[in-house]
């Protein structure tokens, strides 16, 4: 007869309407969803979504964040020999921290005082000769190049690095 509940059995279960078994999934469902709404509330931060779909605070914490470089300017204004050395010769392009590294600490605070560069390691980063590198960029094969022990500073200057530049 149609719209009567059909028994169903099995060997040792108890019997059970049939459509139980759809609850049951439906409220599992309905549980999920509730628990995903749940973490959602508790995960998500306050202000996500406030003007779009990302998070406005990140902004600020990005500005709040201190910058490790100070831009060559600032190294400029204080070391003004060096800047009028560099200007004028071949390292005019590369700026002050592409060499010293970060330094917005030492800027702010000049008591900080940084280590000098090692020209062992510092120069053939950019000069060594790689096939990659733009053939009119000067490269050189340190092997070739540097006497047995000898530095880079030994006949180069770091701010002038061309032959005959200051000393
Ligand atoms: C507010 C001024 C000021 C600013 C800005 C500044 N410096 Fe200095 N710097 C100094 C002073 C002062 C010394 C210490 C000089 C000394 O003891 O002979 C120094 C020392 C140094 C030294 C070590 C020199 C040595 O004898 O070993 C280096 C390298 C250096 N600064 C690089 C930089 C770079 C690169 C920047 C930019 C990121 C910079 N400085 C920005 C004032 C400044
Ligand atoms: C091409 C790499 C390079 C660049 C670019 C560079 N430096 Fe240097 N700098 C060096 C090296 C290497 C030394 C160490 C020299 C030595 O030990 O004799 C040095 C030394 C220094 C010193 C110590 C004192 C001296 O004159 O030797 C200061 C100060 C300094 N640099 C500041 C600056 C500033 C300011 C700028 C940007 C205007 C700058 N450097 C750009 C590589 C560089
Ligand atoms: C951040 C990259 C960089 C580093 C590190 C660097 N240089 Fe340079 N170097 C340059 C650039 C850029 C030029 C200019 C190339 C040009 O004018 O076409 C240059 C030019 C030169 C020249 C002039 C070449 C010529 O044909 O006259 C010499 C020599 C030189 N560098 C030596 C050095 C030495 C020595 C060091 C280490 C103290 C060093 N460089 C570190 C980028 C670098
Ligand atoms: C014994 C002295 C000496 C030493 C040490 C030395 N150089 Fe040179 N370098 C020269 C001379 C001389 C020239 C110019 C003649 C030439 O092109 O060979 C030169 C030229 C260069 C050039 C320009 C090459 C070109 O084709 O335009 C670069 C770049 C250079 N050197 C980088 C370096 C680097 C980096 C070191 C350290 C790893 C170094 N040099 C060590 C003497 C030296």
């Amino acid at each position: 007869m149609a719209g009567t509940p059909v028994e169903v059995h099995g060997p040792g279960m108890r019997p059970r309407r049939s459509g139980e078994h759809l609850l049951r999934v439906g409220a599992l469902f309905l549980g999920g969803i509730a628990a995903f709404i749940g973490a959602q509330r508790l995960l998500v931060p306050k202000d996500f979504g406030a003007f779009g779909h990302y998070r406005p605070g990140a902004l600020a914490d990005n500005r709040d964040r201190p910058s490790a470089y100070a831009g060559h300017a600032t190294c400029e204004g204080c070391h003004t020999d060096v800047a009028e050395t560099k200007r004028k010769g071949r390292h005019a392009g590369p700026a002050c921290e592409a060499c010293h590294g970060p330094l917005a600490a030492h800027a702010s605070d000049p008591s900080i005082k940084p280590a000098r560069p090692d020209a062992r390691t510092l120069c053939v980063r950019c000069h060594a000769a790689l096939v990659g590198r733009p053939s009119r960029f000067p490269q050189i094969q340190p092997a070739d190049h540097v006497p047995e022990g000898a530095s880079c500073l030994d006949c180069h200057v770091a701010h002038d690095p061309a032959l005959g530049g200051a000393r």
